[in-house]
């Protein structure tokens, strides 16, 4: 007879709890039409800043997206054979474990670099003679680097796609798509063009915090669906924005206010979005800590709350546990996002349109 040890200390449940936000992803395959053509532009760009997309190459990516959400198991392989160099000089939980993630869920496999030191960097190597060498190892980079110029440098030499996943106070582009992805996941209607406009809380400084910048960028691709994007902050007025940034932004259609009051704003707000931290040379900084959500925060009933994560005291656990928290869902989406990316920018499209 076998004797069974069972410590009930160490037990634990494999069902998956209510994550609010995950309900909807087929809602993007009724509303947008497939168009193929659009997503195989991407087979020959390298993914630097949000701006270099168009809405409707977006609005593709997120209908793939949703198809692999939709139905994860359908697609096991479509990136059988294909080498990723996931290359991270900065910390990451979410953006390198979900790019991984993605390639493998894919059928790829994957050479991992985290610390820079373990490069010929040490020795004083160009990033475009290493880009050179990733040239023979693999088929798509992914970098994060806080070096902002890092990213273009080895576009110089490299004949295989990069990603920028994150380069200093600059850019996050891919953080930007999934943010997104989840507002159209959390309200598909906005993409029927009848008018529907929702109001945006931004707690954030778009001037350096490579998430606002980007994930603004992204807005200004759909102003008729804006009511209006408040940016919530602390900072000097002149620090908020760099030289042209709000102009360009505005010409676009966006409409953008600045408020120092959160609570004043946020019962006016359908999607708040929070974040506290830049990431700042070798190290992060702070900003806006005074602005916290908790659970007497004087949200809407229907409001939800974003954030890219990592969080701090800006963000109560308590939320974790209410339907304004869709945190999470950003975070579990950016997976699919990153597939549907991954996908087109190595050339195996063709794979997965037309499957349902
Ligand atoms: N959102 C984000 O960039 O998180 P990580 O720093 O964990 O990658």
């Amino acid at each position: 007879m076998v004797n069974q040890m069972v410590d009930e200390n160490m037990k634990f449940s494999r069902v998956k709890p209510d994550v609010f936000g995950d309900a909807h992803p087929k809602a993007l395959l009724k509303r947008i039409q497939e168009d193929g053509d659009k997503l195989q532009i991407l087979s020959n760009q390298h993914i630097v800043a949000a701006d270099q997309f168009d809405a409707e190459t977006l609005l593709q990516l997120f209908r793939l997206a949703s198809k692999y959400e939709s139905n994860p198991s359908r697609y096991s392989n479509p990136l059988k054979g294909k080498i990723l160099i996931s290359a991270f000089y900065e910390p990451s939980t979410r953006t390198r474990l979900s790019f991984e993630s993605a390639w493998h869920r894919l059928g790829g496999d994957i050479m991992s670099i985290t610390d820079r030191a373990t490069t010929g960097i040490a020795k004083g190597e160009s990033l475009a003679d290493i880009g050179e060498m990733f040239n023979n190892y693999g088929d798509c980079v992914v970098l994060r680097e806080s070096n902002e110029e890092s990213v273009t440098e080895m576009t110089s030499t490299l004949r295989i796609p990069i990603i920028n996943a994150g380069n200093g106070t600059r850019e996050h582009p891919t953080q930007a798509m999934a943010d997104l992805y989840t507002i159209f996941k959390w309200k598909p209607e906005l993409l029927e063009g009848n008018g529907e406009k929702i109001r945006v809380g931004v707690i954030g400084v778009p001037s350096f915090m490579r998430t606002v910048r980007s994930l603004l960028k992204l807005f200004a691709l759909f102003p008729d669906m804006f009511e209006e994007v408040v940016l919530i902050h602390d900072a000097e007025d002149k620090d908020m924005f760099t030289p042209g940034q709000r102009e360009k932004l505005e010409a676009k259609g966006l409409k953008l206010t600045t408020s120092r009051k959160l609570d004043d704003i946020l019962p006016t707000l359908d999607v708040v979005y929070i974040n506290a931290i830049a990431w700042v040379g070798d190290s992060y900084e702070e900003h806006g800590t005074r602005f916290k959500l908790d659970k007497n925060s004087p949200l809407k009933k229907d409001a939800i709350i974003l954030h890219p994560l990592a969080r701090g005291d800006e963000l109560s656990t308590e939320l974790d546990e209410t339907p304004h928290n869709w945190y999470f869902s950003q975070a579990r989406g950016a997976v699919f996002l990153r597939m549907a990316l991954l996908t087109c920018m190595v050339e195996r499209t063709e794979r997965v349109l037309d499957v349902i």
